[in-house]
């Protein structure tokens, strides 16, 4: 496999050697759930598929899935013939390519389709794909902006259709694990959740190399425009895209939109937060883009404080607290690990050494009669880790669709839920560009301001 067909985060994880799943004492070493292994399927059951849009993740997406049992892919649609050799060479048999992707859907041996063009082009891919009575996997963010999301969850509320939006984290055994500790009430009352995820890179601020091929010849340049304002052929905004927002959704759409959905999936919710205040600038990259490098974001959820901070300028690793009165809950992106608290005094106040020495050994000995535990009952507050073993989300990710389709039971990040994550995210933008706290007004369906 090319260098190409990883992920960055499957890149880091292979350079980053085994470190995230070794087993280190105190920790335990989590399995793939079976059913996400890829399950064996008949040969009736077989999925045919077709992708749309085979660039950096769809390159991705269709290698993963391409080796997935009971699935093939026959048709491949892109805009840059580039990636038509691209998919050919992933399949490895002859499939049909094209640059309209409205022929994947018009082919009734389609089953399903897969997505993974630039945020901007989602909405109508997905909407064409279920008006034609597809089956859609599409990339995360869902949405491009808040509208864009609620014609998303009509058309699929319309339809018998499966619909999974692409952040995989949802599909991982740590954050299974998370949401498992999180039911258990292993942490008490939650009353913080805090995230954060930092590069310092040019790569990882979105300067990919265009192809150095590419030209009007061989891409279609004004379609991939789509609804953007039009503007002359640029290689770099057909490889950079993801820095302006005509295109794409800025560090909110592209990363911020994992951990809001890895949090929503880990506490079992469904819903948008009730308001957002964002803060940020461009400090790092100032190449022209428009969307911010640095961008901390303090929603409200439930009531509670969820303060995300992402960061194109500074390193700092993919990390989420979850904070209780009984304990905080870290999930990492190769580990989740449970630190109990006893949230209770463990000893004499410290403020008795004020007390003079007569008084503040009378205190002292009453609260030992009165809390100190039998001999051999002292608890044992031990922290836990667990380890994901090597473990890409995406292929689980992917199998879990698959499944879906062929069983038609419901999948957890379907549209409504693709469309809340993505919505945190649109606000977080909002809230940057207008310069306020804002809220998401459910009587007008539009995001307000709160000031
Ligand atoms: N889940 C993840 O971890 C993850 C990682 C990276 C990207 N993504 C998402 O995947 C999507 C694609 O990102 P990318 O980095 O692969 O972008 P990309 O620019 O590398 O590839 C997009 C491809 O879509 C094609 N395209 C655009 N409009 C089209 C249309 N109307 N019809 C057919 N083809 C069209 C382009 O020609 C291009 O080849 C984005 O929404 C992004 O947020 C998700």
């Amino acid at each position: 496999m090319t260098r190409s067909l990883f992920s960055r985060r499957a890149f880091l994880q292979t350079t980053a050697g085994a470190a995230g799943a070794s087993l280190v004492p105190g920790s335990i070493l989590l399995e793939a759930e079976p059913s996400f292994s890829g399950r064996l399927a008949a040969a009736s059951d077989r999925i045919r598929f077709g992708i749309v849009g085979v660039g950096m993740e769809g390159s991705n997406v269709l290698a993963t899935a391409v080796a997935l049992p009971g699935v093939e892919c026959v048709a491949a649609a892109d805009l840059y013939d580039g990636r038509h050799t691209l998919a050919r060479e992933i399949v490895g048999k002859p499939i049909k390519t094209t640059r309209r992707y409205k022929e994947l859907l018009d082919d009734k041996e389609i089953d399903a389709i897969l997505i993974a063009v630039p945020d901007h082009w989602h909405k109508q891919v997905v909407v064409d794909a279920l008006a034609a009575g597809k089956d859609v996997y599409c990339e995360k963010p869902m949405s491009h902006n808040p509208a864009d999301g609620l014609e998303m969850v009509a058309a699929y509320k319309k339809t018998d259709r499966i619909v999974q939006i692409g952040a995989q984290r949802t599909s991982s055994v740590l954050c299974a694990k998370a949401k498992e500790l999180l039911a258990k009430g292993a942490i008490g009352d939650l009353n913080l959740i805090e995230a954060s995820y930092g590069r310092n890179d040019p790569n990882g601020a979105w300067e990919y190399p265009p192809p150095p091929d590419l030209s009007p010849e061989n891409l279609d340049w004004d379609t991939w425009l789509g609804t953007a304002p039009k503007k002359p052929f640029d290689p770099n905004t057909f490889a950079r895209w993801r820095c302006w927002k005509e295109y794409g959704t800025g560090v909110a759409g592209d990363l911020l939109v994992h951990l809001i959905s890895g949090m929503q999936f880990s506490l079992g919710i469904n819903e948008a937060p009730t308001r957002v205040s964002a803060f940020g600038g461009i400090y790092r990259f100032k190449d022209g883009r428009n969307m911010p490098d640095v961008h901390p974001v303090l929603f409200e959820y439930m009531g509670i404080p969820v303060y995300m901070r992402l960061s194109l300028g500074s390193e700092s690793p993919e990390v989420t607290r979850f904070q209780g009165s009984k304990g905080a809950i870290e999930l990492r992106e190769f580990s989740v690990t449970y630190a109990p608290q006893a949230g209770v005094d463990t000893s004499p106040s410290y403020y008795t050494s004020s007390y003079p020495a007569k008084m503040r050994e009378a205190y002292a000995k009453q609260w030992h009669e009165e809390h100190d535990p039998p001999p051999g009952k002292e608890p044992a507050a031990e922290t836990i880790t667990w380890n994901g073993n090597d473990y890409d989300d995406l292929r689980p990710h992917l199998a879990r669709f698959f499944d879906a389709v062929r069983s038609r039971q419901p999948v957890v990040q379907d549209a409504v839920f693709g469309h809340n994550a993505a919505l945190a995210c649109h606000l977080a933008n909002e809230s940057y560009f207008r310069k306020t706290p804002v809220y998401w007004d459910a009587g007008s369906q539009t995001i307000k301001s709160l000031s």
